[in-house]
């Protein structure tokens, strides 16, 4: 945990308060990836920071969404992001998981260039997220949904996507509810069916979108004990979320995006109290 003294880095420049975040990295968690996940990506590199943005840029049309965006995570962290409807949060995703393109700069994981792998290929060698909206295949069963992602993050020579689904199922509490048609789920379970599909594909670095968006509080609460306990496991976790005291009780630093860049980046009780945040969710007046 880096709360204490790690200040706020500001797009600007400006130091706002604390000192830069130099702090001691998370050591990188051991067994989370498994001997064949490493040599898909040809080289093993001791990094302390497992995701790395470098300069990355994307625009659809007029709209830019990344704009020379540089952000790196680190091994072991919690990571929270906002920012304003439309600031490119679920596009930074995208491009991390490969889903978009971006139009230049480069993506590195582990160490290793990643900018030009299709999706499959990031999926195998440890990234996985939840969408925004929830997409289960609502035909098929829980167990089942599971198994489809199980099997997306397996070696598709390996057969062996039924242990992975089923301890997936189990750490997001979806075991009872197995056989159950995912179509006929209610939101909770929908958001933890997303979880359990990311999971199951064995990621060590986990991207969450919004996933607690729509909840209420008590079920909000629930997805927080859900989210530490995979924290504690080892992971590595990214969460985009509106609802920022859920992101509080959870991430060690706090990254505000506005425009396709990175506005703020720092302690996250500080990024919550500094001026800008204030002026780009309720105006400069405010
Ligand atoms: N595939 C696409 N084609 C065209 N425009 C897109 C595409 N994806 C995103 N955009 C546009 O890029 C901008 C950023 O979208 P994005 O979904 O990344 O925002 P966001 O920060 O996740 O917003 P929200 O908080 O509402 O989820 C929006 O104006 C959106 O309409
Ligand atoms: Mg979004």
């Amino acid at each position: 945990m880096e709360k204490a003294g790690q200040g706020v880095r500001s797009a600007f420049g400006r130091q706002q308060s604390g000192t830069d975040r130099t702090g001691a990295r998370t050591a990188r968690p051991l067994g989370l990836r498994s001997a064949r996940r490493r040599r898909e990506t040809c080289a093993v590199h001791r990094n302390n920071d497992i995701l790395e943005l470098d300069r990355i840029s994307r625009s659809f049309g007029s709209v830019c969404v990344a704009d020379q965006l540089s952000l790196n995570v680190r091994n072991g962290e919690a990571l929270g992001i906002i920012g304003p409807n439309g600031a490119g949060k679920t596009s930074l995703f995208n491009m991390i998981t490969g889903a978009i393109r971006v139009d230049g700069g480069a993506i590195r994981f582990d160490g290793v260039p990643i900018t030009d792998l299709p999706p499959h290929r990031r999926c195998r060698i440890g990234i996985a997220r939840s969408h925004q909206v929830p997409r289960p295949f609502a035909d098929m069963t829980v167990f089942e949904n599971v198994l489809v992602g199980a099997t997306f993050g397996a070696d598709p020579h390996s057969g062996a996507a039924t242990v992975p689904a089923l301890r997936a199922l189990e750490r997001t509490g979806l075991l009872a509810k197995a056989n159950q048609r995912a179509g006929a789920l209610p939101l909770l379970d929908r958001k933890r069916l997303e979880l359990a599909r990311a999971l199951a594909t064995g990621p060590s670095l986990l991207l969450l979108d919004e996933i607690a968006g729509g909840l209420t509080e008590h079920e909000v609460a629930e997805l927080i004990q859900t989210i530490r306990a995979l924290r504690a496991e080892g992971l590595t976790i990214v969460w985009i979320e509106h609802i920022v005291h859920a992101l509080l009780a959870v991430v060690d630093r706090l990254v505000v995006l506005n425009l396709g860049k990175v506005l703020l980046d720092g302690d996250p009780h500080e990024v919550m109290a500094s001026e800008q945040v204030r002026e780009i969710y309720l105006g400069a007046d405010a």
